[in-house]
């Protein structure tokens, strides 16, 4: 089969056809090899969502003997009182080691940096699951891993239940009644509106993870019918694809009562940026909805929470959530989290930088090791991206503006997806069976992936360079770079240079930039890596200033249903190659459109069969125009310390959501045998909002 670029555009076939013979001489598509065998070890015990959990009263509750004290004290609310109505009750049936007990801590290690404590307008705290652990949203998805296929839909969480209109347009979501923040006040629909209305809406505002109005679907509307229900309304009938989209990290509400004031809406002369900025890492004590509250910050060295006392989710006992009193931070640097969690200095890690995983193997083979190791399906994957906006999205200069222009034709993409050694890309990060081949677009071995519908162009230095001179790009000053042809704008002539962008925080990262930046030299191209710290990489690349990026892919290249808006630009701010300029609007090129209406097809139906079709064509439509250039595909492994109980058999670190939220938790816990004296403030509780720290009785 040769390669003819606008094949599924159907009107835009004719156009097509002086390409398809072209380029016929030059480079063809060829057989795309299997992935080496690779076993995941641990399989999932597949269960119904009833099976995990229920909303329902209890008719005792109980806490850690220390926070009781703080209700004989009179300091605290009775347990009974700060739970909600009807809490969400975790099955001990379901939980691998059962009712927990209270006590220890969780010790984390992460490379990021906390830049403040409001994520609704955009701030990270560190990632590593800090955030995922602070945030409840109205429905989850990370324990689906675990769900049984037929009963796959998102799980309740704030949004204990919904249901449809008879003509599927509104979907009336009943929120959990009675939960509390953690400082005691209310949580109702004015949260879910604030967020909505203050964040999301409005167009200064880019909340954590990036939700836009176009995240729930172009169109949608949302309102408030009273403080425990919400109600949505869609321009497609039934689009319960959208439910996914409530689940981290794109609807987790922030406390209204502590954000809105310092919404520039609501005080006078603020800035957004001040908005954003006003819950700097040092402010302690932000209300949350979680299970552990920010109570103490060292820069560079540590964020300590602490139990959360008002949580909403007990077990089917009674036992107040979550059994972990503690949760630290070690702020340090991503490779170190797979050395701390492997030597038992730490507790946690996704081993996902695949640099490391010979010597993480290696130590965690002793049967004496302090943690396990177990890997998982090949779900982590890197992509080489072209900004593919033409229409000014980050204020290009002319040399940008002309990257741009190659990055918008076909020829070029083949070119540069053909000049990559794949399998000498992968055998640089780790050799042995981990890396595959990877052409980009969906991973294989993921439910909706099809090879059949999966177009590789295999490493072809010669037919790559001979495709860049057809579309005018040689080597005309013998410098061994190709030059611009003399008529482009501006750069005429000069040497063809292209930025990559990539994150200084993972060596992975880096080493992949680097690898493009060698092969890209044997084509003829200068590529200039920016490498920058996660949160300036992140910043740079929402704000459209890069030529390519080198990103690990999200969820949605995995499991299709989390953060399937994300699969093309379905909405002016949701691609993170293809945003709109500064008249707010995209430039799709027609197979960018075509793969928008299969993603839009695929949200409007719940049809097993035509999702399946439609995902084929998505696959075709994105490998054979090369949207992202695919660079490696590799399983990662899971490490946790022995003490802990309750990790779920069979726990990816990625696939709806990390690991940090697919393990629950919530529940996990230390056996009493097992407890070390890790916790940094024993007996305190959280304070008040802002105040300096926890507090003791
Ligand atoms: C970072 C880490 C991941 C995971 C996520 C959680 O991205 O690299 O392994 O911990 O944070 O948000």
């Amino acid at each position: 089969m040769k390669r003819h670029v606008f094949a599924l555009t159907g009107a835009s076939l004719l156009l097509g056809v002086s390409v398809i013979a072209a380029q016929a001489q030059t480079i063809s598509p060829g057989e795309l090899p299997d992935p080496p065998k690779f076993d995941a070890q641990g399989t999932p015990n597949f269960v119904g969502m009833a099976d995990i959990f229920e909303y329902k009263a209890l008719p005792a509750y109980s806490e850690p003997d220390f926070v009781k004290a703080f209700v004989d004290a009179g300091k605290l609310p009775p347990v009974a009182e700060r739970l909600p109505k009807e809490p969400m009750v975790f099955k001990a049936s379901n939980m691998p080691d059962g009712i927990g007990v209270y006590g220890d801590v969780m010790r984390h290690v992460i490379g990021g940096r906390p830049e403040g404590w409001n994520y609704t307008a955009g701030q990270s705290q560190g990632w590593g699951g800090i955030d995922i652990g602070m945030s409840e949203c109205l429905t989850r998805t990370g324990p689906l891993f675990t769900v049984k296929a037929e009963e796959l839909a998102p799980m309740p969480n704030l949004a204990k239940s919904w249901e449809w209109s008879e003509d599927g347009h509104k979907l009336t979501m009943h929120l959990i009644e009675g939960a509390k923040w953690s400082d005691g006040v209310p949580f109702t629909t004015k949260d879910a509106m604030f967020y909505w209305e203050k964040n999301v809406l409005d167009p200064n505002v880019s909340p954590l993870n990036g939700a836009t109005p176009e995240t729930f679907g172009e169109g949608t509307t949302l309102e408030a019918t009273d403080d425990y229900t919400l109600v949505w309304t869609f321009k497609d009938a039934f689009p319960a694809q959208y439910i996914y989209q409530m689940a981290y990290g794109t609807f987790c509400p922030g406390p209204a009562h502590i954000l809105a004031p310092e919404h520039p809406d609501n005080k006078a002369g603020q800035t957004y940026d001040q908005y954003k900025n006003a819950f700097p890492p040092e402010y302690m004590n932000i209300p949350v909805m979680g299970a552990w509250v920010p109570v103490e910050y060292r820069a560079d060295d540590i964020v300590v929470l602490r139990r959360n006392p008002y949580y909403w989710k007990v077990d089917d006992q009674g036992n107040q959530l979550p059994y972990l009193n503690e949760m630290h931070y070690r702020l340090s640097t991503w490779a170190d989290r797979d050395v701390q969690a492997v030597a038992g200095t730490g507790d946690f890690s996704n081993l996902e930088q695949a640099e490391s995983y010979v010597e993480a193997l290696k130590r965690s083979a002793d049967a004496a090791a302090p943690a396990r190791l177990a890997f998982g399906a090949r779900t982590i994957g890197y992509t080489l991206y072209p900004n593919l906006s033409g229409n000014g999205w980050g204020e290009p200069d002319a040399r940008a503006q002309a990257v741009r222009e190659l990055n918008r034709n076909a020829d070029f993409r083949v070119a540069v997806t053909s000049a990559i050694d794949r399998q000498a890309l992968g055998e640089s990060l780790v050799k042995g069976p981990f890396t595959a081949i990877y052409p980009g677009g969906l991973y294989a071995g993921t439910t909706y992936y099809d090879k059949g519908s999966t177009v590789y162009y295999p490493y072809n230095l010669d037919g790559a360079k001979a495709l860049l001179a057809k579309i005018g790009l040689t080597d005309t000053d013998g410098n061994g770079i190709v030059n611009f042809p003399a008529e482009t704008p501006g750069v005429g002539g000069k040497d063809v240079e292209i930025t990559v962008l990539a994150n200084a925080d993972y060596q992975t990262d880096k080493s992949l930039a680097e690898g493009v930046v060698a092969q890209m030299e044997k084509l003829g191209i200068r590529v200039i890596p920016n490498i920058l710290t996660g949160t300036q990489r992140d910043a740079t690349e929402q704000s459209g200033k890069f030529d390519w990026t080198v990103r690990r892919n999200g969820s949605e290249l995995i499991s299709v249903v989390q953060g399937t808006v994300a699969l093309a630009p379905t909405g002016p701010r949701i691609s993170a190659h293809h945003r709109a300029g500064a008249n707010d609007q995209l430039d799709l090129l027609p197979w960018e459109q075509a793969m928008v209406d299969v993603v839009n097809k695929f949200i409007a139906t719940n049809d097993a069969a035509e999702r399946v079709e439609l995902m084929k064509q998505y696959q075709k439509l994105y490998t054979e125009n090369v949207n992202g250039i695919g660079l490696t595909q590799y399983p990662g492994a899971l490490i946790i310390n022995k003490r802990f109980a309750n990790i779920p058999a069979g726990a990816p670190i990625f696939m709806f959501n990390w690991a940090e939220d697919n393990i629950i938790r919530e529940r996990v816990f230390v056996p009493a045998d097992k407890q070390q004296n890790y916790e940094l403030h024993p007996n305190t509780l959280p304070g008040a909002p802002g105040s300096a720290g926890p507090v003791a009785l």
